[in-house]
């Protein structure tokens, strides 16, 4: 059974970001997956090192697209961005250098709460806000 799944309320009604977003919820998922089974330490870390890049990926992108478009909420959300990213370095260093398990529980559900909040809370503004440009022209790097 999928522990975390994106579903159409975590929709922001723009197919790239949905595609982004569907890809980070995937790596919590992978990751709450490979440790509930016990998998050894360096798999964990690669998934690791995979959202942490994805996330960066996305953020910078999401941010880009707010800042040309003249999204009021524009600072602050880039701020809660910056306060993820460094969680996840957080949890990157000690997995780079601690042995054994490295991720507990809460851990886990902290990632899957805060990629569910974020989303559904912050994320879902910039679906309801006039912006000063249309939504059709993101340009998306391939990941
Ligand atoms: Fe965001
Ligand atoms: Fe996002």
């Amino acid at each position: 059974m999928t522990w975390f799944a994106w579903g159409e309320e975590l929709s922001v009604g723009i197919p790239e970001f949905d595609a982004e977003h569907r890809m980070l919820v995937g790596l919590v998922d992978e990751l709450h997956a490979a440790w509930s089974r016990g998998v050894e330490t360096v798999a964990l870390v690669s998934i690791l090192d995979r959202l942490v890049e994805q996330s960066k990926l996305h953020f910078a992108h999401e941010e880009a697209y707010l800042a040309t478009r003249g999204f009021p909420g524009f600072e602050e959300h880039g701020a809660e961005h910056a306060r993820l990213l460094d969680t996840l370095f957080g949890f990157q260093r000690h997995c780079h250098t601690s042995p054994g398990r490295v991720f507990d529980a809460p851990q886990l559900d902290f990632l899957r709460n805060w990629v569910w909040d974020h989303i559904r809370e912050l994320d879902r503004q910039y679906a309801h806000t006039p912006l000063t440009q249309g939504r059709a022209a993101v340009a998306v790097e391939p990941a």
